[in-house]
């Protein structure tokens, strides 16, 4: 087993953009919409910081950072109205204190991206950028989004609707 992960682990894999190893099965909610947007964000985060942390020059790597922030500015808005939705739908008590974490988020990434924009394309701003969206979104989905599914199947068990 300890060989096949270093196996992974060669720059030529990197390069490829071996996704999803971040991810992990207990993140599930048990929600298949939502679980499948989150291996999607997952799996673009990595992207995102495979590209930041390779070893081309920055100028070669701005085309594809763009790209990645673009489709982030829009998924993560329309996966956060999705799983919104769904909190909804099963009365969650905790539904206005998470959308102030999504809105946040979202205020944080617009933010970013227009500073990145005015400082045309400074790497330092993406670095950091890169290493705290990431943080967040493993905090984010393995703690305050496990509690929605935790209430889930709380109510499910009691069966209080
Ligand atoms: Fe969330």
């Amino acid at each position: 087993m300890l060989k096949t992960k270093v196996g992974v682990k060669t720059k030529n894999n990197y390069k490829k953009g071996v996704n999803n190893m971040l991810w992990k099965d207990k993140y599930e909610l048990g929600v298949p919409l939502i679980d499948t947007q989150h291996k999607e964000l997952f799996r673009r985060v990595e992207s995102f910081m495979q590209v930041l942390r390779a070893e081309d020059n920055w100028d070669e790597k701005i085309p594809q950072l763009n790209e990645t922030l673009e489709f982030m500015k829009r998924y993560v808005v329309e996966h956060f109205r999705a799983e919104e939705e769904y909190q909804q739908s099963i009365n969650y008590p905790g539904y206005e204190a998470h959308k102030e974490v999504h809105n946040g988020m979202v205020d944080y990434v617009k933010e970013v991206s227009k500073q990145y924009e005015n400082s045309n394309y400074d790497e330092q701003l993406m670095q950091q950028f890169g290493g705290r969206l990431l943080a967040w979104l493993i905090n984010h989905v393995a703690a305050e989004d496990q509690r929605i599914a935790d209430y889930a199947l709380k109510k499910g068990v009691n069966g209080n609707d």
